[in-house]
């Protein structure tokens, strides 16, 4: 198959990892979701074609284990905590297309046709397995790795355990130079830099093969050429993002699969599995003759003093708990603005507090607030009738509205959440002042109509703009600032047909339409307060 059948430059296909289900999602597992969702969101904006693809890794020794723990058989096991990811994303409003189960039958096709493409390149071979293994990675360790006593670097608690058997080996020694050659050319592949520098070290190092197969582990797919092993959990997974790319009723062959929008463009993940995702994956798709992903990135870990939060710890937040608190735009909002997507950032519900109410209550909310109430009372309930096409450029807010559109979509196609958000603030912030030092209710009391007109309408449009740039992030919010200024745009409608026209009028700011019948003043977001501790 060659690279140029894929290649299509208006779809834009979206991952998350499939997410284990030894357990209920956590907080981390939503981090991840919610940036993907943003993206995806994002590129609709802009009138791609999107496909957002979500979903669970269920086979392993893992699952195997917490369901016989649970007392169920590994499916029911599965099924049950499959609902809870479900519900988790409808709660936080995530828009995925696909939901990926590897225990789904036509998953099952793929993998086998994929393991034989595999296996004819000659790169599947029998041996003996000697090492540490961790269960909750489901990796084999290095010994320099492992804390003291032989406990994982990432699961502290948890202790590797030694294995000694026969399993397949795949041979990723063999695309040492091919790997290297990639990433040379595509030096966006990995993303943020630091995981780059990371992943070319380590393969710089030497890569060894890995072994592929498992002989103790029943609850996976049985290899074709020897019912004696199952296939290891991560060479199905990562294959998953491949079965999710199926349309539900098409026959479950690679060829189909691949069809429309292979290569995946972004790979959202997190730092742990960076190897699994820009070097093992790279290289199966290598020997299988197939063309590679666009883009892999690896944040960093939510933590609790320090530690990486997770279940396998018990040191994690629920984010149930957290979205029935404060809802699904104000967990959305706080993880993608406050942790510089790429790096560790620790959760504090006093911090969480304190930045919503300040951007979005304080910031966004009152700003709109007042500025309609003064529509309301001095222009009828109507936007004044300005064409903010005529405004000067160097008025102060149009001044910074007119670069904002080209600035936040850079930010989001690199990811920079929080530099998205602190643009946007910007200009809200510049709309106080500008309120503060024009005083549009003294201009009233002296009879200049037009200067108060201008003042309102060009902070209304302001803040049209930045429910626009912000929709991706929070939409509920987005949607309540459209609705009160008259517009009945609906930021959760994926059936809404964009295009990149439409894209661009929206962000140029002056396009606020003068006599539009505004709504009531009503706050979009309320003041949070401390309620108590979560988790
Ligand atoms: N099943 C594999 C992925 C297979 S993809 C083909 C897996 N699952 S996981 O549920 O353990 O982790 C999924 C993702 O959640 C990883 O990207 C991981 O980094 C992320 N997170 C888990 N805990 C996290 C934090 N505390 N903080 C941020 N993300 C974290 O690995």
């Amino acid at each position: 198959m060659k690279n140029n059948i894929y290649t299509n430059t208006n779809t834009f296909a979206i991952t998350t990892p499939l997410y284990y289900v030894n357990d209920l999602p956590h907080i981390g597992s939503a981090y991840t979701t919610i940036a993907a969702d943003t993206v995806a969101r994002f590129q609709r904006l802009q009138g791609r074609s999107v496909l957002m693809i979500t979903g669970t890794d269920e086979h392993g020794q893992k699952i195997q284990r917490t369901a016989q723990s649970k007392g169920r058989s590994p499916k029911e096991h599965c099924d049950s905590v499959v609902t809870g990811f479900e519900s988790l994303w409808q709660q936080l409003n995530i828009q995925y297309d696909r939901f990926s189960r590897t225990t789904a039958s036509n998953h099952e096709k793929i993998v086998k046709e994929f393991f034989q493409r595999v296996w004819d390149q000659g790169d599947i071979y029998l041996s003996q397995q000697q090492g540490w293994y961790c269960v909750s990675c489901e990796e084999f360790k290095e010994e320099r790795e492992l804390l003291e006593d032989k406990y994982c670097a990432i699961h502290t608690n948890q202790k590797v355990e030694w294995r000694d058997e026969q399993n397949y080996f795949f041979r990723l020694s063999r695309y040492q130079e091919q790997l290297e050659a990639f990433y040379q050319e595509r030096s966006e592949f990995i993303q943020p830099e630091s995981r780059r520098n990371e992943v070319l070290s380590f393969v710089k190092q030497g890569l060894q093969d890995f072994s592929i197969s498992r002989v103790n582990v029943d609850w996976g797919f049985q290899l074709p050429i020897d019912p004696n092993h199952t296939i290891y959990v991560w060479f199905d997974a990562l294959l998953g993002y491949v079965t999710a790319l199926l349309d539900p009723d098409s026959e479950p062959t690679l060829e189909n699969a691949l069809s429309k929008w292979w290569p995946i463009n972004l790979h959202l993940i997190g730092k742990d599995i960076l190897r699994f995702h820009a070097v093992y994956w790279p290289a199966m798709l290598m020997s299988a003759d197939l063309p590679l992903p666009e883009r892999v990135f690896g944040h960093g870990f939510l933590t609790k003093d320090g530690k990486k939060m997770g279940k396998s710890l018990g040191n994690t937040l629920d984010p149930f708990e957290l979205i029935q608190k404060y809802g699904s735009d104000a967990v959305r909002y706080y993880f993608l603005k406050e942790i510089e997507f790429g790096v560790d950032g620790d959760f504090s519900e006093t911090r969480f507090i304190n930045v919503l109410n300040a951007d979005l209550a304080n910031g966004l909310g009152n700003l709109l607030n007042r500025t309609l109430k003064m529509a309301h009372k001095y222009f009828n309930g109507q936007i004044p009738n300005i064409n903010g096409e005529k405004i000067e450029v160097s008025h102060s807010l149009k001044k910074i509205g007119i670069s904002l559109g080209e600035e936040v979509t850079q930010a989001y196609a690199s990811l920079a959440f929080s530099k998205v958000c602190e643009a946007v603030l910007v200009l809200a912030r510049a709309c106080d002042k500008y309120i503060d030092e024009t005083a549009p209710w003294s201009l009233y009391k002296q009879g200049q109509l037009e200067t108060v007109a201008e003042v309102l309408y060009s902070v209304l449009e302001s803040v049209r703009l930045a429910a626009y740039l912000l929709s991706p992030i929070i939409p509920n919010i987005s949607n309540a600032i459209y609705q009160q200024l008259g517009f009945s745009n609906d930021f959760n409608d994926k059936s809404v047909i964009n295009s990149s026209e439409i894209f661009v009028k929206q962000v140029s700011w002056g396009t606020l339409p003068g006599n539009q019948i505004l709504g009531q003043p009503q706050p979009v977001f309320q003041r949070l307060e401390l309620i108590e501790t979560v988790a």
